[in-house]
Parts: structure tokens; sequence; C-alpha cells
């Protein structure tokens, strides 16, 4: 009795859980060291008062591009005193959306609501000290130019502003189809390449140290994980630790001190379906009953894909989409890899038929689970 608490039993293997956070920043960025330094040689010019070139950073997800601008950035502001203005945002959303996000990280009392993109642009370049070089990272930049190219054709042709994008979509580029902006925008182009599963022993190496107490781990377990997320992730930085994190909490969860390969297998469940539902939770809801769809009548035919669907749009809005429409949602889902298309050869001169199933690597009862659960969030 006493001093006794029922967090006694709970084992205690985490120096620093936060560490294997995905908003960490790591002092050392292992194998980053020549991209760090490209990085440095551009940004270097803002100390002296110059702009940098615009910069275009490509790579696969979670390859490290997202904590190593972060990381220079924070370097250039230590040293940078009162010269530089950094703005970083997620650029998800319309150019508007994050031309606000810009400005806000700039000076939080800007309010462009109400106004046009064109106002708030003259707004916001009053904001801007005359002075000082302005560096905007648009992280993610993808999710914003599918819904617009201007705010980078403005950027890129303000003296003072240096534009850095992001995004994990090699062929980005190809979503500006405004030939304004591609002859005003041309950014040089830094692209990180996928780590090997050596490379993320090592990442995994140095946050680990820092995150569990010594002798916690299982000898095996870093390598495991670095090779399944070589394996089965191209070489995904963010898996792997996310694999490590959650092997670490099943471990706890199973009050054990140590961190073993079977810890690892369950957390790569888990993993997926974390996942898995995340993916599901970001599609719209005629998406999601598209997907039900699917799922409850694999091998059925579009057309029957649709009137399913129409089915449930009907009982639970009150209303349907024409088969357009839905075609081109359902190839949206073929492109986010839930869905595949199988063709079906119906005999001479009869024409080819099409045959809709659920992605093989989906785990369905996942899906099913997950769908559910998100419908009825929505509804
Ligand atoms: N070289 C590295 N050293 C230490 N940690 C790293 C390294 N590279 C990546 N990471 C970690 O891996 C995770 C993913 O990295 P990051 O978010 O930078 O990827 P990204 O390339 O921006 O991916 P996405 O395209 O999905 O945004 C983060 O937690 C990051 O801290
Ligand atoms: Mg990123």
């Amino acid at each position: 009795m006493g001093t006794a608490s029922i967090f006694d039993e709970v084992p205690d293997i985490y120096k620093n859980r936060d560490v294997l956070s995905h908003r960490f920043i790591p002092d050392e960025l292992p194998h980053r060291d020549r991209e760090i330094r490209e990085l440095a040689s551009y940004l270097k010019h803002a100390l002296k008062g110059y702009t940098p070139p615009n910069l275009l950073i490509l790579g696969h997800t979670g390859t490290g591009k997202t904590v190593t601008v972060k990381k220079v950035l924070n370097e250039l502001a230590k040293v940078a005193g009162n010269i530089v203005d950094i703005s970083y945002v997620i650029a998800n959303g319309t150019p508007f959306q994050v031309l606000n996000d810009i400005a806000y990280e700039l000076n939080p009392q800007v309010n462009f609501r109400g106004i046009s993109f064109k106002e708030a642009w003259n707004r916001f370049k009053k904001i801007l000290s005359k002075e000082k070089v302005t560096i905007v990272v648009l992280d993610e930049v993808d999710k914003m130019l599918f819904h617009g190219s201007d705010l980078l054709y403005f950027l890129s042709r303000e003296e003072k502003i240096c534009t850095i994008a992001l995004s994990n979509k090699i062929n980005v580029m190809d979503l500006i189809n405004d030939k304004r902006v591609l002859s005003s925008f041309n950014p040089i182009k830094i692209v990180f390449p996928k780590y090997n599963a050596i490379q993320l022993q090592d990442i995994l190496q140095y946050r680990a140290k820092m995150a569990f107490y010594e002798g916690v781990l299982d000898e095996e377990v870093i390598p495991l994980c670095a090779s399944l997320a070589a394996l089965e992730r191209e070489g995904d930085a963010r898996y792997a630790l996310d694999l490590l994190l959650y092997a670490g909490d099943e471990a706890i969860r199973q009050g054990s001190n140590k961190v073993t390969a079977q810890h690892v297998k369950i957390a790569r469940r888990k993993v997926e379906e974390d996942f898995i539902k995340q993916s599901i939770l970001n599609l719209s809801l005629v998406q999601k009953f598209l997907l039900l769809a699917v799922l409850r009548n694999e091998g059925a035919s579009p057309r029957e894909i649709y009137s399913i669907c129409n089915e449930y749009l009907l009982k639970y809005r009150g209303e349907t989409l024409s088969h357009r429409r839905l075609s081109s949602l359902l190839s949206d889902l073929e492109l986010y890899g839930f869905v595949i298309y199988v063709r079906r050869g119906r005999g001479r001169g009869m024409g080819t038929a099409w045959q809709i199933y659920l992605n093989d690597t989906l785990d369905r009862k996942i899906v099913e689970e997950a769908l559910k659960e998100s419908i009825l969030k929505d509804l």
C-alpha cells in the first residue's frame, strides 16, 4: 500500500520517447551530408542580403526532405540574426489559404478574411520587410498545385523572396500547366535518394540511443525495422521509426522490459492498420461508399459498382450521382492504390469487360472496419 501505484508495474524502457516522434528534429542526420551542404550553399547568399535561388526538393516519402530543410533553416535562423525572415508552411489548400498561412507565420496579426487573392497578395507584400530576404517554404506543395499555381507565380516574381518547394511527387512540375508560372518559377532541383537498409539502420541506431535505455532493444530489432522499411516501403525512414516506436509500446503493453522481433511483427500490423485507417479517413464520403461497394462485391463491373454506390447514396444522403462522376472518383481510388481494374475478355466480338477488385496488398478486415468507422463519422 502507501506509495505503490498502478504505474509501478509498467516497464520503463524509454529514456525519451519523444525522440521517436515525427516532430523531433535530431542534431544529426546520418546520410544527408551532401543534401545539407547543397542546401547550405544556396541559402548562404541570404546571409549577405542576396536572395537565394528558388529550390525544389524532391524525393520519395520518408527520405528526410522535411527534417533536412527544417534543420538547415534552423541553423540559418541562428546565424542570420535580423536579416532573414522564414515562413514554413504545409501547403495543403488553395493558393489563397496557403498565402494566408505564410502571412500568419510572418505576422499573426494579418487578416485576409473576405478579400480577393489579389488584394491578399498586396497586403502580404506590405508585411514583407524591405531590408530582409524572406524564405518561404512550401512543404508538400503538390497539395496546393492541385488547386492552382498562382501563388508560385507571384512569389517567384517578387524580389527578395526565395521559395523552397518540397514534394514526394517526382513529376510535381507536371501539375503546373500555366505557362506563365512555368517560365517564372524555374527552381534548382535537389533530389533526395531513397535510403537502403544499412542507412536506415544508422538512422534508427542514432535515434534509438537517445530514445531507449541501454540493453532494452534485442539486437535483431533495429536490423529488422530497417529491412522491413527498405523492402516493403522503399526506404521510408518514417515507417522504420514508426515500427520501432510501436514495437516499444507493444513491449510495454505486454509488460516486457525488452523489445524483441516478436514485438516488431505486431507493430508492423498496427502501423499498417493506422496507415489504412488514415488513408481512408482522407477520402470523400462518396469515395468511401464506392470502396465499400467494391469491398462487398469484388469482381463486379464498374457499372454494378456505380449502382450499388448510388443505392448507398440514396439511402444515406437522399441523392445519386451520374456514372460519369462516379467513374472519375473510382479511377482516383485506383490511383491511390485502393482498387485494381482487371480486364476480362467476353469472347470473340463481345469486347472487353472490366472487373474491380480491392488491391491485394490491403487487409480486407482492416479496410472494412476502417470504412464503417469513418462513414459513420461522416453521416
Ligand atoms: N537522415 C535522417 N536521420 C534521422 N532521422 C531521419 C533522417 N531522415 C529522415 N528521418 C526521420 O524520418 C522521418 C521522415 O522524414 P521526413 O518527414 O523528413 O520525410 P519526407 O521526405 O519529408 O517525407 P514526405 O514526403 O512523406 O513528407 C522523420 O521522423 C525524420 O526525422
Ligand atoms: Mg515531408
